[in-house]
């Protein structure tokens, strides 16, 4: 199986170039920076250029039987007007490279675009969220329903697209969690915010099976929440990490304070989103860490 990767650089890109060559694939990852390209296992095929402009990149994305896009300026900084447009753009502009190349050579594959929990609002209290629960209206909502609607722009013309709605994805080498460790084997560490808001995490790992799951299963198309059946509580998880560390975690780190630090950001952070993985597990996908100790565990 061929299989095209860009945003391959990044976190979650990186761990899906080892799990695809883990399985004898032949993976090409889009590279924009030179010097990023020796991060790359061996045997990846590295093709230097910018996802969001047009390339011979095109050409080779289309020859394969899987295409996955995970490119986009970091959300983890204080949002200016202008890191703003960043996020929006990047999502959009190497989505739209990507539509425009497999449509113009009549693609036959599969799509994989990433996308976020962000979808449903930065705070959606208590309800329990799932596939077809309406979009929420802020800033990372909006971005999300763009970003998805120009990735289905591309199943219009019959090819199967899923939207990866990730949750906090959590892993050693990026992401939320590696932000978090050095407070907490510090012994610094603590809940942010009120402590009482869901969490909606997944296992590094996970995210890697669930990716393979979908590319196997030929009838999955559309969006999926990649989240862990069992969102917990801001509270909760300070004191699992805490535990699963043996440190304690007295500190929390209140709203005005994070708000102080990111302005608007920081409602990604005080927010309560609760989503649930329905349709993966309507589909009979099972979790290597559905609980979160377990993989706390794991990662330490
Ligand atoms: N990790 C999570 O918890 C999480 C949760 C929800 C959604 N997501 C989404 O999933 C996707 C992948 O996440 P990740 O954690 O792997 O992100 P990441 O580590 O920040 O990687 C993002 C990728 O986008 C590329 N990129 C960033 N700015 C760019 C620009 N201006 N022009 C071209 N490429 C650019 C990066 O290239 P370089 O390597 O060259 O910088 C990198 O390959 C992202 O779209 C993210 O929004 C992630």
């Amino acid at each position: 199986m061929k299989i095209f990767l860009l945003g391959a650089t990044g976190f979650i890109g990186l761990h899906l170039l080892y799990s695809f060559r883990q399985k004898g694939c032949e993976v090409w990852a889009l590279v924009r920076r030179p010097e990023k390209a020796s991060l790359c296992p061996k045997g990846i095929q590295v093709l230097i250029g910018d996802p969001l402009s047009p390339g011979h990149w095109q050409d080779v994305c289309a020859g394969c039987d899987v295409v996955i896009n995970l490119v986009g300026a970091s959300i983890f900084s204080r949002w200016t007007e202008r890191r703003k447009r960043l996020i929006l753009e990047t999502r959009l502009k190497s989505t739209q490279r990507v539509v425009e190349a497999l449509r113009r050579r009549g693609y036959r594959g599969v799509f994989l675009n990433a996308s976020a929990i962000g979808y449903y609002g930065a705070d959606r209290g208590e309800e329990a969220l799932v596939e077809e629960s309406p979009a929420g209206d802020d800033f990372l909502a909006q971005v999300c329903q763009a970003w998805e609607r120009k990735a289905l722009g591309l199943a219009e013309t019959g090819v199967r697209v899923c939207l990866l709605r990730f949750g906090v994805v959590l892993g050693k080498t990026g992401g939320a969690l590696s932000r978090m460790l050095p407070a907490f084997r510090l012994g610094l560490g603590g809940p942010l915010g009120s402590g009482k808001q869901w969490f909606s995490w997944i296992h590094i790992k996970d995210v890697l099976k669930a990716t393979h799951f979908l590319i196997a299963h030929h009838e999955a198309q559309g969006p999926f929440n990649l989240v862990s059946p069992h969102p917990v509580r801001q509270k909760e998880l300070a004191k699992t990490l805490a535990r699963v560390l043996r440190r304690p975690a007295f500190f929390p780190l209140p709203a005005f304070v994070l708000r102080l630090l990111l302005g608007e950001a920081a409602v990604f952070l005080t927010g309560s989103l609760k989503v649930l993985p329905q349709r993966l597990l309507s589909m009979g996908y099972e979790f290597l860490f559905p609980d979160l100790e377990l993989a706390l565990r794991d990662l330490r």
